[in-house]
């Protein structure tokens, strides 16, 4: 049924404007809150906080749906998700909940995650972002990029460093509402893909920081990070997969319609071959997914499953879509045919939550500790 709802919302509500939000950077204002009708930004957030109450499973479900058709709004909905309202459940305080989660989790506010900096993506220890512990607050100085939901966000929750002399240890999580005195949000980024979405840079100047808005005991903010971006990167590899069948599916119906030689494409092999190398490896993308969902929603340890499903899914995402704008042919490279946006959109599933590098260095280091 969840899978059906966002089915039926993808393709009725996202994709009449989507070339034109991906070609105008516009983001979908109206659609997110058609969304949080649906319940969709607070998927698996506790109904006693405004939340659907379903599992990691629902939530993938509905984010391949709408990635299918707009990854810009699924990148909206999977921050929303993963790294805002599952952070802030999991590791909040009752006021914390009170006061931000029941309305990110109904939609009636945005959140951002901002953990990366011009020099601290991949090496996340390395924090410029300073909070200086000042008795009532914090006194948060810094700047930080690439931030989904940069612009259109009520609430960022802001990682910085508040000894550095403690490495890892001597970073905290905060929450920041757009509005406190020396927030300031930087320019939007022209981007390749996910165009729709908003990413922007954030900075930071002289903000007082409430004590009461330090997310877990001091010093958790990296752990908190950690845990809160393995859980994302199930739904990054959700969004990936969706690109993909997004492709596949356009791909597999041109191949039927489109004639060459006197017969469908389809019934040439090199394009055959290549929708049964699209199935399959998509399929085996799938597993991987729902294998690290099912690990979430038993209470598993998903680090390392989130790592590999968002590492073969995004790379499935990249070389499949490659393969879907080779079928449309001359077509494929027009934006009026989709598979060209579904492109461009799969590079970020490689880079962000983590690149495929690093996800690779999880991985490794899990198989090497067995
Ligand atoms: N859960 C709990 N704790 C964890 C953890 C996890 N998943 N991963 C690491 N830790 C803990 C370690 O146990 C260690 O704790 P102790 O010191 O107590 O033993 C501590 O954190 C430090 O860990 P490491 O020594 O492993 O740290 P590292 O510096 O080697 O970094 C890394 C590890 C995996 C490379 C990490 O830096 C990383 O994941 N980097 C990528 C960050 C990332 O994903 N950036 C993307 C930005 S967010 C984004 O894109 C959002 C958006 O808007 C879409």
């Amino acid at each position: 049924m969840i899978r059906d709802a966002a089915r039926e919302f993808a393709q009725n509500e996202l994709l009449p404007g989507v070339i034109e939000r991906d070609e105008k950077q516009h983001f979908p204002d109206s659609l997110v809150k058609k969304m949080a009708n649906l319940g969709f930004m607070g998927i698996m957030v506790n109904p006693k906080y405004g939340g659907s109450g379903m599992d990691t499973i629902s939530y993938v479900l509905v984010m391949e749906e709408l990635s299918k058709v707009d990854a810009s709004a699924a990148v909206i909905v999977s921050v929303n998700n993963s790294l805002v309202c599952y952070g802030l459940e999991a590791f909040g305080s009752e006021y914390q909940k009170q006061k931000y989660l029941t309305k990110l989790a109904t939609g009636e506010l945005i959140g951002a995650f901002c953990l990366s900096e011009p020099e601290a993506g991949s090496d996340a220890t390395s924090q410029k972002t300073s909070a200086i512990d000042k008795g009532d607050y914090y006194l948060l100085n810094g700047t930080k990029n690439w931030i989904t939901n940069g612009g259109r966000a009520d609430v960022y929750l802001v990682i910085a460093q508040t000894d550095k002399e403690k490495g890892s240890h001597g970073i905290n999580a905060f929450i920041v509402e757009k509005g406190m005195k020396g927030f300031h949000v930087g320019p939007k980024e022209n981007k390749l893909g996910i165009r729709g979405s908003d990413t922007h840079t954030l900075q930071f100047n002289d903000v007082k920081v409430p004590k009461e808005n330090r997310i877990g005991d001091d010093g958790f903010g990296f752990k908190f990070a950690m845990k809160t971006l393995s859980g994302g990167r199930i739904g990054i590899a959700a969004q990936a997969l969706g690109i993909a069948q997004g492709a596949y599916e356009l791909a597999l119906k041109y191949s039927k319609e489109r004639k060459t030689f006197g017969t469908e494409i389809s019934n040439h092999q090199a394009i055959a071959f290549k929708l049964a190398d699209m199935h399959t490896e998509i399929s085996a993308a799938r597993h991987l997914v729902m294998k690290s969902a099912w690990d979430k929603d038993q209470g598993k340890n998903y680090d390392t499953s989130s790592a590999m499903a968002k590492l073969y899914a995004s790379k499935v995402a990249m070389k499949q879509t490659v393969e879907a704008v080779q079928i449309f042919g001359g077509n494929g490279f027009v934006k009026d045919y989709h598979v060209e946006r579904l492109m461009r959109d799969a590079k970020i599933t490689q880079i962000y939550e983590g690149t495929s590098e690093i996800q690779k260095i999880v991985i490794s280091r899990s198989i090497l500790k067995e």
